[in-house]
């Protein structure tokens, strides 16, 4: 079968699509054919090798499939695996989705509703995790609450306009001026364009900030949000040393403000995904692709993604 493997930590020309050998599902795991998978910036950062300390997890001489969320057709299914048949159309995470075939732990994976396409279906795991872990969890979103999304364009950005409106939050999205359109086409209340304005120099004040981006330092987010506001940092900086120099300073804000910051990192829940399952059926979210590519243009696909300005997802279909 074919996968998209890096052996060396690079840009996303280090990414090969070459033949492996077909994986066998291991106890609780099932067989998927892959139809679709869509990339993360995980995925291209990893790649990147840096910081150096990913490679002392990856190893120095790595051979990687990327790719965490993935839909397709349950082929065979592992021992003790119970919840999925051979034929059943599931989409969920795993390890190494950009290939013809993958093997998932059925924990993280849920039937993908009829109306769902695969490509859709694939667009969702993570960053739809991400969006709703952060709102509802960390966010502790409630209707009526004005609520900014820092990065509304984005994949995780997307979900959480539109998973905040389905709590019946009053919403206002930021991202550039090509995407205004898009963003209050999915449901956002109002729209920042931050090539115009800056929204922590701005009279409006919010319950709960999502920041999909950490372009703006704690204390000038602290300005837009009310006394008991929460700022959840989904999202930061490129580099690592920018990421734990935003969230330190968070910290040392949060000792001395009524606002709450909080940073997480999302966790993979079959009741999450069945919940993004009810969301996509009652037409409350549908996910925004921005580009479909092949899985021979994998290398093209984290390209695009690595710049930072996919609109919505960046999805590879698999051919069968
Ligand atoms: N905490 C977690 O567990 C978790 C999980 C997944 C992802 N993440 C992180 O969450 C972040 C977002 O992920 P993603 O998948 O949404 O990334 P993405 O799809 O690559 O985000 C791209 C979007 O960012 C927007 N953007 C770029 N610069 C901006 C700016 N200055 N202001 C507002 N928007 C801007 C772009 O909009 P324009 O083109 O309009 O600029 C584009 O639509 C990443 O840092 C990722 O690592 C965290």
């Amino acid at each position: 079968m074919k996968a998209a493997v890096y052996t060396r930590y690079g840009p996303p020309d280090v990414l090969q699509v070459t033949d492996v050998e077909k994986p066998v599902p291991k106890d609780g795991e099932v067989l998927i054919r892959v139809r679709a998978a869509s990339v993360n910036p995980l995925d291209w950062r990893l790649m990147s090798g840096r910081p150096f300390v990913v490679r002392i997890f990856f190893g120095l001489r790595p051979r990687v499939t990327p790719g965490r969320d993935v839909a397709g057709r349950v082929e065979a299914v592992g021992r003790n695996a119970t919840q999925f048949k051979p034929g059943d159309e599931v989409f969920g995470t795993c390890v190494g989705a950009i290939a013809e075939y993958v093997c998932a732990a059925e924990l993280g994976l849920v039937n993908k509703p009829a109306g769902v396409t695969f490509e859709q279906a694939a667009s969702v795991p993570v960053a739809a995790y991400t969006a709703l872990q952060g709102l509802r969890d960390k966010g502790r979103i409630q209707a009526g609450q004005r609520v900014l999304i820092n990065g509304a364009a984005g994949g995780v950005g997307m979900f959480a306009v539109q998973i905040a409106k389905s709590f019946g939050a009053d919403v206002t999205g930021v991202c550039s001026t090509r995407n205004v359109e898009m963003v209050r086409s999915i449901g956002a209340d109002r729209v920042i364009d931050y090539t115009r304005e800056d929204f922590t120099k701005n009279e409006q004040h919010y319950d709960l900030m999502f920041d999909c981006i950490g372009n703006h330092s704690p204390s000038a987010c602290r300005r837009v949000l009310n006394p008991n506001g929460i700022c959840v940092m989904a999202g930061g900086p490129k580099q690592l040393r920018s990421i734990l120099t935003h969230a330190l300073k968070a910290l040392v804000l949060s000792w001395f403000v009524s606002q709450k910051f909080v940073m997480f990192i999302a966790r993979r829940s079959q009741k999450d995904l069945t919940m993004m399952n009810g969301l996509m059926t009652a037409g409350k979210v549908t996910p925004v692709i921005d580009k479909c590519y092949r899985l021979s243009e994998a290398a093209e696909a984290l390209r695009h993604a690595e710049t930072g300005h996919a609109r919505g997802k960046v999805v590879i279909a698999v051919e069968t």
